[in-house]
C-alpha cells in the first residue's frame, strides 16, 4: 500500500512556458479540494534546496490563468545534480512534511526527478512544461501551442514584408533539440523549406532548390529554421545562401524568446488545468515516477525515465507533406 500523501509540494524548472501558471492553479486548487496542503517552491529544485517554500491556498493562483511565465519562478539547477544537493532537497522537504512533488518542466527537469524519486521516498508526478514539445508518451506539451502560434502570427507579417520586396526571408524559430516549433509554424506559414535537428540539413539541395524559385519568378520564399539545425541557425544558413546567390536579396529575422512569454492559448489552459488536476489525483492514488500526458484524448502515465530517453520523433509523412506544399 503506497503511504497516504498530505503535503505536496508544486515547482516549475527549466524553461518556462505559457500555461505553466494554469498547471500551478490546478494542482493548488485540486490539491486543497481534497483536504491537501500544498506548498509553491520557488526557482525550480533551488527553491527546495534554499528552502525558499511558501503555503499556497486558492487565492494565491486567483487571477493567473491568463498569464505568461511562471509565478513561482523557475531556473535550471545544477545543484539538484549532485548527490549532496539532494540530499539537502530531501532533507528540507522532510522538516516541513512534504511526501508528494509535482514538477512542471522539461526534460532536463524530469531527469532530476527521476533521480530524485529513486533515491528517496518521495512520490514525484511530472507535467510536459516545455514549448519544444520534445517529450514522449503525449500529444500536447504546456506552452506548445502557444509558442507556435505567436511563430505563426510574427512569420505571417514577415511574409507581408516579404511579399512587398520580393525577398527571401530565413527566419530562425526555438527549438535547441527540437524541430517542432520549426516545423508546425512552417507548415502553418506556407515555407518553402523547414529545418530541424531531426533530420540532416543539404544546404546543396537548399541552394539549388531556391535557384529554382527564382528562375520561376517565384518571389516570396521563405526558410523556416530551427535554432538547433545541425547546419547551425539562420545565420549561418544566411551565410551559405547569399555567397551562393549573391543576387537574391535576403534578410534573416530570428523570433528568440517572444515565442516562450504571452498569454497562453485556450488549447495550452485546457491542457495545463487537465494535467494539474491529474497531477493530484495520481500522487493520491499511489503513483509515483511518472509523468502525466494526454494521448487520444485519454491520461497517460509514462515513467519519468522513459518520457526523457524516448524523445517524440518526427515523422517521414510530415517532411513528405512539407516537401509537396511548398512545390
Ligand atoms: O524552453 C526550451 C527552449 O526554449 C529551447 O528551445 C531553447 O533553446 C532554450 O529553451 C533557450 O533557453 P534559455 O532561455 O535558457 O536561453
Amino acid at each position: 500500500m503506497a503511504k497516504k500523501v498530505t503535503k505536496i509540494g508544486v515547482l516549475t524548472s527549466g524553461g518556462d512556458s505559457p500555461g505553466m501558471n494554469a498547471a500551478i492553479r490546478a494542482v493548488v486548487r485540486t490539491g486543497n479540494y481534497y483536504g491537501l496542503e500544498v506548498f509553491g517552491i520557488m526557482r525550480g529544485y533551488s527553491g527546495i534546496i534554499d528552502n525558499d517554500i511558501v503555503p499556497m491556498h486558492s487565492r494565491s493562483v486567483a487571477n493567473i490563468i491568463q498569464r505568461g511565465g511562471t509565478i513561482l519562478k523557475t531556473a535550471r539547477c545544477k545543484e539538484f545534480f549532485t548527490p549532496e544537493g539532494r540530499l539537502k532537497a530531501y532533507n528540507n522537504l522532510k522538516k516541513l512534511g512534504i511526501d508528494g512533488l509535482v514538477i512542471i518542466g522539461g526534460d532536463g527537469s524530469f531527469r532530476g526527478a527521476d533521480i530524485f524519486s529513486r533515491e528517496f521516498d518521495i512520490p514525484c508526478i511530472g507535467l510536459p512544461g516545455t514549448i519544444d514539445k520534445d517529450i514522449a508518451g503525449t500529444d500536447f506539451t504546456i506552452g506548445f501551442d502557444t509558442a507556435v502560434n505567436t511563430a505563426v502570427e510574427a512569420i505571417d507579417k514577415i511574409r507581408d514584408t516579404a511579399d512587398a520586396h520580393d525577398r527571401l526571408f530565413i527566419i530562425e524559430v526555438m527549438g535547441r533539440d527540437a524541430g517542432y516549433i520549426a516545423l508546425h509554424s512552417g507548415i502553418a506559414t506556407g515555407a518553402e523549406h523547414i529545418l530541424i535537428p531531426e533530420r540532416k540539413t543539404d544546404i546543396e539541395e537548399l541552394v539549388a532548390s531556391l535557384q529554382e524559385k527564382e528562375r520561376r519568378k517565384k518571389l516570396v520564399n521563405m526558410v523556416v529554421v530551427a535554432e538547433g539545425d545541425e547546419f547551425g541557425g539562420a545565420n549561418e544558413v544566411a551565410k551559405v545562401v547569399k555567397e551562393r546567390l549573391p543576387t537574391t536579396d535576403t534578410r534573416v529575422c530570428i523570433l528568440g524568446h517572444i515565442q516562450r512569454g504571452g498569454s497562453p492559448t485556450c488549447l495550452d489552459r485546457l491542457i495545463a488545468s487537465r494535467m494539474g488536476y491529474a497531477a493530484v489525483e495520481s500522487l493520491l492514488e499511489g503513483r509515483h515516477n511518472v509523468m502525466v500526458g494526454i494521448l487520444n484524448n485519454r491520461m497517460h502515465y509514462t515513467l519519468l525515465e522513459r518520457a526523457v530517453k524516448s524523445k517524440q520523433k518526427i515523422s517521414e509523412e510530415w517532411i513528405k507533406i512539407v516537401k509537396i506544399l511548398a512545390s
